[in-house]
């Protein structure tokens, strides 16, 4: 089990989360991405008591009940594209992208498909094949699936780089090594990527990238899927968070937040695609209860205007980390799209050795001082900010005075690294 500090939590409302003593915490996690609205929204909650008042289970596979289709239809409005499109429903990230993977060889004749480096797309057998990050590493699975370095521009392989723009070397990777070799195009179904890979380290590609990405599969006539299960749904700033770099997905994988707290995942993309294989089902993929949280979720995202809040509270958090960067000689690099932003933490700013011990000690640390947080990446030595999309100005604040202070405590050595010892984290 992933744990970091040894925190219960027995209440949560809102932006913050009780233990069991009635300490009060400010989650800068949302659960992982998963409380885009906040705890225990109003809406939400009489949206899940009417659903369960209603009927508060149903099995899709067999009948088809109102509110599934409904949500299927607003998915399918919501995703850009003009072509014809449907929804699959499951229950978590994992089967979401274990059911790309099961129906892109069958819906395009070829076998392959190419994910990247870094990448966590879940722990089913299908989903972990096309995950590229540590967590998955025990599974030896995929031998269809060929990974692909993924566009970090503050580790990138090919010399200097930035996030205004790149020389685009690693596609060229992608087209010389992956297309014309081991996964040749003419084979290869689609490339599946994060607009911004999350596990990965918080990384958000250079802003060429994904339009010459799009570009390259256009040419060869390889699919191009985003897995948004943690990045989409306002989390980045835009509903989905490949829409920032103008181009147009195939299809999209969603989940974590997806059912307002119930287990709800997606895919939502060409008709041709979800077509293809009737026995990708789940029983209580679309029961009424989660979908009911879904409805009501993006009701509140859009009555609140949370993918608003989302772009102002990432930019004054990114603003802010920024300038608490400029005092650290521990951070690395601090970025984000919207409220997924991510601090690197390195031994030496000149060579980049990451610090993933610092990392465990700032998370530890931050917890002690009221704050939740985690870290993630490659190494372990990103610091991960998800919070719900709900948060204010105020909290924003709070967060980063707390955090100044946390760190400057792990960079003084105020730290005793006997708290981390029953702690694995990643
Ligand atoms: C990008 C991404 N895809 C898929 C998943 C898997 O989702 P789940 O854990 O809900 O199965 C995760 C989980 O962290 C994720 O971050």
């Amino acid at each position: 089990m992933i744990r970091f500090y040894p925190f219960s939590a027995a209440s949560a409302r809102g932006v913050r989360m009780t233990d069991a003593d009635g300490r009060s915490y400010l989650d800068m996690t949302g659960s992982g991405g998963v409380a885009q609205t906040g705890y225990g929204h109003p809406r939400v909650r009489n949206a899940l008591v009417d659903a369960f008042d209603r009927q508060h289970t149903a099995m899709l596979c067999c009948h088809s009940n109102g509110g599934a289709t409904e949500l299927a239809e607003r998915l399918c409005g919501l995703l850009p594209g003009d072509f014809a499109k449907k929804a699959w429903f499951g229950t978590t990230g994992s089967d979401a992208n274990d059911c790309v993977a099961r129906l892109l060889p069958l819906a395009t004749g070829r076998r392959r498909i190419v994910s990247f480096v870094g990448g966590y797309h879940g722990t089913t057998s299908g989903s972990a094949a096309l995950s590229g990050h540590q967590a998955q590493a025990g599974v030896i699975g995929g031998g269809n699936v060929t990974k692909v370095p993924y566009p970090d521009p503050y580790r990138c392989l090919h010399g200097p780089c930035s996030r205004d723009g790149c020389s685009l070397k690693c596609l060229e990777h992608l087209d010389r090594y992956a297309f014309g070799a081991v996964s040749p195009a003419a084979d290869t179904a689609a490339v599946i990527i994060e607009a911004v890979q999350s596990d990965g380290g918080e990384v958000v590609p250079p802003a060429n990238f994904l339009p010459a990405l799009r570009e390259l599969c256009d040419r060869h006539g390889v699919w191009l899927v985003f897995d948004e299960v943690k990045v989409g749904l306002g989390r980045t700033g835009r509903m989905f968070a490949f829409e920032s770099s103008g181009v147009i997905a195939d299809a999209v994988t969603l989940g974590k937040p997806l059912g307002g707290g119930l287990p709800l995942s997606a895919v939502v993309g060409r008709r041709e695609l979800l077509d293809v294989d009737t026995f990708s089902l789940f029983t209580l993929g679309g029961s009424p209860m989660p979908v009911a949280g879904a409805m009501a979720t993006l009701d509140v995202i859009e009555a609140e205007g949370l993918v608003g809040n989302a772009a102002v509270m990432g930019r004054r958090l990114l603003e802010g980390l920024g300038e608490i960067a400029g005092r650290s000689r521990l951070i690395g690099d601090v970025r984000g799209s919207g409220l997924i932003l991510g601090v690197e933490l390195v031994v030496d700013q000149a060579t980049r050795e990451p610090a993933p011990i610092d990392a465990h000690r700032l998370v530890y640390r931050l917890y002690e001082l009221g704050v939740l947080a985690i870290y993630s990446g490659l190494a372990g030595n990103v610091i991960e900010l998800t919070p719900p999309l709900v948060i204010g100005g105020v909290e924003v604040d709070e967060f980063l005075s707390v955090f100044e202070r946390a760190l400057a405590d792990v960079e003084a050595g105020r730290f005793d690294d006997a708290k981390l010892a029953p702690y694995a984290g990643w």
